[in-house]
């Protein structure tokens, strides 16, 4: 905690609209009860290092291959959290599985955003614009976004907010993403992040 903020890292891996989103909120008010402090990316090449950068947030890119694989990556991540004082983080289009060890040390401390309705289009295998395309194969006519805390099932743990979203008619994966992106996930999850910042501050002040 600092200045009486939960202190917060995001994890990232690709474009970081989400990421921005954050950062849009945290500048407008909505995510008042935590500060982004620290962005690590495991792709050097991620366009949300650059929204880091434009934000003047600190950023980092640990990759598997830098790092001598998961383990190392994990044990990095760890180092830089611990050194900053993170008490919250959050997968924003994080695109790499935490091991067990790794979830349970930051119980109820870590949040993801998944581009569906959970438990439909969920766990390994089902990330990114994969999710859109199975959504479309099924024929569902609702689908959404769902922010949720990160435990050792992938896309399993307990849920926090969740919005739907019209699938329609002609809808390509890359349409369908969009709209998803734009009416659920960037709502949610500065929602999702301002409510358990607030909740850590709480339980912190007790
Ligand atoms: C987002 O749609 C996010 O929900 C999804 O990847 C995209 C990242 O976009 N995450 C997953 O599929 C995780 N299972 P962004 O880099 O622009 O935020």
């Amino acid at each position: 905690m600092k200045n009486n903020k939960a202190s917060i890292a995001v994890l990232v891996s690709g474009g970081g609209t989400n990421l921005q989103a954050l950062l849009d909120a945290q500048k407008s008010g909505i995510l008042k009860s935590g500060s982004i402090e620290l962005v690590i990316s495991n792709n050097a090449s991620a366009y949300a290092l650059q929204r880091a950068a434009n934000a003047g947030v600190e950023a980092l890119t640990l990759t598997k291959k830098a790092c001598g694989g998961q383990q190392g990556m994990e044990e990095a991540i760890i180092h830089a959290l611990e050194e900053r004082g993170i008490d919250l983080i959050i997968l924003a289009g994080f695109m790499s599985i935490l091991s067990a060890e790794f979830t349970a040390r930051y119980d109820h401390r870590i949040l993801n955003v998944h581009p569906s309705l959970i438990p439909s289009f969920c766990g390994a295998g089902f990330y990114g614009l994969h999710v859109h395309e199975a959504a479309l194969a099924k024929g569902v006519k609702v689908t959404g976004a769902t922010v949720h805390f990160v435990n050792e099932i992938p896309d399993g743990g307990e849920i926090i907010l969740q919005k739907a979203v019209n699938v329609h008619e002609g809808d390509t994966p890359e349409k369908l993403q969009k709209r998803v992106m734009r009416q659920a996930e960037w709502k949610i999850l500065p929602a999702a992040a301002e409510k358990v910042s607030a909740s850590l501050i709480n339980r912190q002040e007790k």
